[in-house]
């Protein structure tokens, strides 16, 4: 008996957004042997020597120094249900002043199960019904596109220049949903080495981009999932820390600093409110609470882990940046570099050069689907992610993007090996080699 059917459930499960990653890892685990571009997963090197307890320790010897807690109340602050705004808001409003000149007070910080949790919320949180539209860049993250379905927000894709958002198209889009009684509530960016474009903002566009999102009266959630991936001295500011940052909400996340596994992420949301019993209030109030009624609370134990990775650093993200940033620039290096050894000139077979982040995006002259990554594993064993997930338009769909972070050396240029000969079969001109 059939007591379910696809149509009285929810639409965004048949979205391909939500299939897209259960398909790759589904591949990954089919063909073991694959060296796979796939995930932007962490390097494994960062995670072996990972002791949970020395940092969970440090994390407890902090709140003896700082608070005056005993064992016991470490213990029970660690063991039991905890504040849904978090535990180490602290440590991270501290560190993003310092690292990011981005100055608010620890209030204004919720920690959150990840960046994915954090866009969940300030997506909850700011779109009030069906007439606000979310804009991005195209191509885009999928888990904001991901987040959106869940909502029901509708998602509006911005072409996307060398420097980011392409202004005019931005605002021709907004003044046609105007037209319809419709408003971009929001725009999402992530200004530092998107994923999957690798794209950096300058600061012209920066700024740029703020002013816009003022004239327009629209927010900016700006994620910085990749900013510590920049060679050192090419650092920009954060569109939160420009004037005219208090539109933005800046979510990041510890995944690829720390572990990927604590799943600990934050939402910046100074935003102040006056609320119906005119007490002013934060965004950051309303996401916590919004916060409490979707994971209760940020696991305790996961936190300090993670505050104590960061005080071992000195209360450093830039420091556990520059620990973290060197080997990745080293893998995309690699990567690129095998790219130009290997590859040969194949028509309609192009690859981006980007500065930092985890990724390289490659056109094709054929459409990358699920059935060419298919063969891509079985007859090459190499893996790589299909673009067009990222898209909203069809424009992605004879693309596929390359991450490098997680390889060792000789795993990029062998995997490098078989994508080259997986290319010469697929891009080779007819009749060449006869
Ligand atoms: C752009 C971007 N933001 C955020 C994240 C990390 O999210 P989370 O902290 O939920 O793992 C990723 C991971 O792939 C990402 O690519």
């Amino acid at each position: 008996m059939t007591l379910l059917g696809q149509d009285q459930l929810h639409a965004s499960l048949t979205d391909p957004v939500l299939s897209s990653i259960g398909f790759l890892n589904e591949v990954m685990t089919r063909f073991p042997e694959a060296i796979s571009f796939a995930p932007g997963a962490p390097h494994l090197a960062h995670l072996m020597d990972t002791d949970l307890s020395r940092y969970i320790e440090l994390f407890g010897e902090h709140l003896r120094a700082t608070r005056g807690f005993d064992a016991h109340r470490v213990r029970r602050l660690l063991y039991e249900y905890g504040p849904a705004r978090g535990l180490i808001n602290d440590l991270v409003a501290a560190a993003v002043r310092a690292d990011h000149g981005i100055d608010v007070p620890d209030r204004a910080v919720v920690i959150t199960v990840g960046a994915q949790e954090a866009m969940l919320l300030t997506l909850r949180a700011l779109f009030r019904d069906r007439s606000d539209v979310l804009a991005v860049v195209e191509p885009c993250f999928v888990g904001i596109l991901g987040a959106a379905r869940l909502l029901d927000i509708e998602v509006v894709a911005v072409p996307e220049r060398a420097d980011g958002p392409d202004l005019d198209a931005l605002e021709e889009t907004r003044a046609r949903l105007a037209a319809q009684g419709r408003r971009i509530r929001a725009m999402y960016v992530a200004p530092d080495h998107a994923n999957p474009s690798g794209t950096v903002m300058d600061l012209a566009a920066r700024r740029a981009l703020l002013a816009a999102a003022d004239r327009s009266e629209l927010m900016l959630i700006e994620d910085n999932a990749y900013c510590f991936t920049a060679a050192p001295g090419t650092e920009l500011p954060s569109l939160k820390a420009l004037p005219g940052g208090e539109r933005v909400v800046q979510i990041g996340t510890f995944a690829k600093l720390c572990l990927p596994g604590a799943r600990v992420g934050y939402a910046i949301a100074d935003q102040q409110m006056t609320g119906a019993d005119g007490a002013l209030r934060l965004l950051a109030d309303d996401l916590a609470a919004l916060k409490s009624m979707v994971t209760v609370n940020t696991s305790p134990l996961c936190q300090a882990v993670i505050a104590g990775m960061l005080l071992e650093q000195g209360g450093s993200l830039a420091a556990l940046g520059r620990r973290r940033g060197t080997l990745y620039r080293r893998n995309l290096g690699l990567l690129l570099q095998a790219l130009d050894r290997h590859v040969p000139p194949l028509p309609d077979v192009r690859w981006n050069r980007p500065q930092g982040g985890f990724f390289v995006r490659m056109q094709l002259p054929v459409p990358v689907d699920e059935a060419l990554l298919e063969r891509s594993a079985a007859r090459f064993g190499v893996l790589w992610t299909p673009m067009a997930q990222f898209y909203l338009s069809d424009a992605g769909e004879r693309e596929l993007r390359l991450s490098c972070s997680y390889l060792d050396p000789e795993q990029i240029d062998q995997g490098v090996r078989r994508l080259a000969a997986f290319l010469r079969e697929v891009a080779a001109p007819v009749g060449a080699g006869t």
